[in-house]
């Protein structure tokens, strides 16, 4: 049986450690002829149908003006193979730096959007802004994903998982409880 675990105190604005939730992906954008690319941790899904993601990309960043102006993106998730380049491009500017010669990776010619994709990731997520109405107070940007790229390999693609402080989490085990569901919880 499970037992109670003693706990200490913990500063609330380090919760992050634990409930940070990954994959860290790699935002693509473009606007007129620049093309950038950004680390993010702070996503989440909210729906799937349409299929809606909520994203945070501060204000500071480069990234933020070229999504905001385009209203488009692409979300990009890279393998653990990639972590330098994963930390170097979210240590960067793209006002300074064209990322994708920087840290030599490909763009691709996305099918919905003028964002980049990224060939070197396992999957890619076409993403257009759905409801601009939390940038301001909240800099979440809540995506549609209106087309989605994902290699054969992917369910065995390890993943990197942000916990703040320079440490990541790689993806492990996968386990199976299918038959303590309800089936219309399967989704
Ligand atoms: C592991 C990691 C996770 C990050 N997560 C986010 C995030 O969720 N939202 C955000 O706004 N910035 C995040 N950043 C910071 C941006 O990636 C960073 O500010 C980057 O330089 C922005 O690039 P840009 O100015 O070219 O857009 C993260 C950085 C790292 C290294």
């Amino acid at each position: 049986m499970p037992q109670p675990i003693m706990k200490d105190d913990f500063p609330v604005s380090n919760v992050r450690h634990f409930l940070e939730p990954g994959p860290i992906v790699l935002v693509s954008s473009q606007w007129r002829q620049q093309t950038n690319i950004m680390t993010m941790g702070w996503h989440t899904v909210m729906a799937f149908s349409p299929s809606l993601i909520g994203c945070v990309i501060a204000a500071g960043n480069h990234s933020h003006e070229l999504v905001r102006n385009s209203g488009e993106c692409v979300i990009n998730i890279p393998a653990a193979s990639l972590v330098d380049r994963v930390v170097s491009i979210g240590n960067c500017s793209g006002s300074e730096v064209d990322k994708f010669k920087a840290f030599d990776l490909t763009p691709g010619k996305a099918s919905k959007v003028g964002a980049p994709l990224i060939e070197e990731c396992y999957a890619s997520f076409e993403c257009r802004l759905y409801d601009d109405a939390m940038i301001e107070p909240y800099n979440l940007f809540i995506f549609e994903v209106v087309k989605a790229h994902a290699a054969p390999s992917a369910d065995n693609e390890e993943s990197l998982h942000y916990r703040g402080m320079g440490e990541f989490l790689l993806s492990g085990n996968t386990i199976d409880r299918t038959a303590l569901f309800k089936p219309s919880m399967l989704v």
